[in-house]
């Protein structure tokens, strides 16, 4: 089967979050279980285009607002990620280092309509198109509706939703950037007086999906507006849980951590990445290490995080740790940063993006917080299981189908219900409980490093879903 994920994000290219990874990682397993897949993502100007090798593939110009725009369709030389990867630059739009930007629709219209009009010249069809997230919405509708694109109009698309929050609308009034197509599909755009481009993928997607099978429930009840169209789409809408990469993730070979280590020594090998980070962050090694990793966005419930923290480490009389890594809103940044002045030597945090810290707070950390609002699926509660550390999260989404509470049968984590100060301080109390258990903490490191997220397992439930259209 030939299948072309489509998506703004691929990692190691180009990430800002877990679509980064998920595009980075499934194309690889699919084409590993012997089918043929493909990314196309914009040509950002990343690290990764100028360090490799790039080979011309097809160029030619697009109309789009009343403006002709050139493309060059980049393929990466050597395969390097384990599937063939191609990035249209557009000079101009995509050539830029953010992945987003104030004039996203703009860009995002322009790459789905070059990577539409070169697919359109090709000797023959793809099977699938695969659209990741609202910056790849319209491809269902344009070619069904476009007639630019007829030649793609038999070729089935499936459409997963990452994050339902963002749909990417627009006003009516650049409906002349969109190529010609029939008067009649005009409704198929529309949600609200807007163009909407995740309703229009909802409609007119083959398949629909998101990422885990709570989320796809909740969106029914939630979804910014969307909720009646997903209750109404629901025959052809799915949960598919996220795997993660497990040839990337793996305490025994990660090329982030100086030190390897496996279930046999899980207790040496992240008694040496705790000490090591305690060290650089000025934290009490006796004491266990939570860990908060992600955008400190309101979805993310990092707006909690000051006060809950600050209240835990009260509550606690500093018997716990808390260290957090992240970048977003600026209020969230700046009072993380102040509470350094009130907690010293039990509280720190870096301000930023960096891919190796991350891996290392994997390995060194005793427990992950997640109080997350929102959460898709969430792919740091997996990273985290895979280096035996255990997960802190809100009963939500893609959290709830992914970790029980040990105090359930054949649970391993803390799960809350609320996204509050209250649960975070609650459930800190629970893990510094935990961590004095020390032969049951022990036994659940073991335990969760052995759970099976791998994309080896999720990859075929896609499968099932290609082969069914
Ligand atoms: P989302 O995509 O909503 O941000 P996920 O849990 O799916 O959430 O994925 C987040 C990914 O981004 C993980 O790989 C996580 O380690 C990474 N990440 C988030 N923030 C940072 C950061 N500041 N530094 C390094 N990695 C980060
Ligand atoms: C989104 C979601 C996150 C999910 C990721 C990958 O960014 O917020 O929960 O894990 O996409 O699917």
């Amino acid at each position: 089967m030939e299948i072309i994920h489509l998506s703004a994000e691929c990692y190691p290219v180009a990430k800002v979050g877990g679509l980064g990874d998920v595009v980075g990682a499934l194309p690889k397993y699919q084409c590993q279980a012997g089918h043929y897949a493909k990314v196309v993502m914009p040509a950002h100007s990343t690290k990764f285009m100028y360090e490799n090798d790039w080979q011309n593939d097809y160029e030619s110009d697009i109309y789009m607002g009343g403006k002709h725009w050139h493309y060059i369709v980049l393929k990466e030389k050597t395969q390097k990620l384990g599937f063939d990867l191609y990035c249209i630059l557009i000079d101009g739009l995509t050539n830029r280092t953010k992945v987003y930007d104030h004039d996203d629709t703009e860009r995002y219209l322009a790459f789905q309509i070059a990577a539409l009009d070169w697919m359109s010249q090709w000797q023959h069809a793809p099977d699938v198109l695969h659209c990741h997230d609202h910056h790849t919405a319209l491809v269902p509708f344009m070619i069904q509706h476009c007639r630019q694109f007829r030649n793609l109009s038999r070729v089935k698309t499936v459409f997963t939703i990452h994050n339902g929050q963002y749909q990417g609308w627009f006003s009516w009034n650049n409906v002349h950037n969109l190529p010609a197509f029939m008067d009649w599909s005009a409704g198929l755009l529309d949600w609200g007086d807007m163009i909407n481009p995740m309703s229009s993928a909802v409609r007119c997607a083959d398949a629909v999906t998101t990422v885990s099978w709570s989320y796809m429930y909740e969106l029914m009840e939630s979804a910014v507006g969307l909720e009646s169209l997903f209750r109404h789409e629901a025959h052809k809408c799915y949960g598919v849980l996220n795997g993660i990469d497990t040839q990337v993730w793996n305490p025994a070979t990660d090329k982030y951590l100086a030190h390897h280590y496996s279930t046999a020594d899980v207790e040496a090998g992240k008694a040496k990445h705790k000490q090591e980070v305690c060290e650089i962050f000025g934290l009490n090694p006796t004491n266990p290490l939570i860990v908060f990793i992600g955008r400190l966005v309101g979805e993310k419930g990092a707006d909690l995080l000051p006060h809950a923290i600050g209240r835990a480490l009260y509550e606690t009389q500093g018997r716990v740790n808390y260290l957090v890594l992240g970048s977003g809103a600026d209020s969230v940044e700046n009072e993380l940063s102040t509470l350094k002045m009130f907690s010293q030597g039990v509280y720190n945090c870096f301000i930023g993006y960096n891919e190796g810290l991350s891996h290392r707070l994997y390995a060194a950390a005793d427990y992950i917080l997640m109080p997350s609002r929102v959460e898709p699926c969430g792919l740091n509660q997996m990273y985290a299981l895979r280096y035996g550390t255990i997960p802190m999260v809100r009963s939500t989404g893609g959290l709830k189908d992914t970790v029980i509470d040990y105090g359930d049968s054949g649970g391993y984590g803390i799960r809350f219900n609320q996204a509050s100060i209250e649960d975070i301080v609650m459930s800190t109390h629970r893990a510094l409980n935990l961590y004095h258990q020390v032969d049951t903490f022990q036994a659940i490191r073991k335990h969760i490093m052995e759970i099976d997220n791998s994309w080896e397992s999720s990859q075929n439930r896609y499968m099932d879903i290609y082969k069914s259209l």
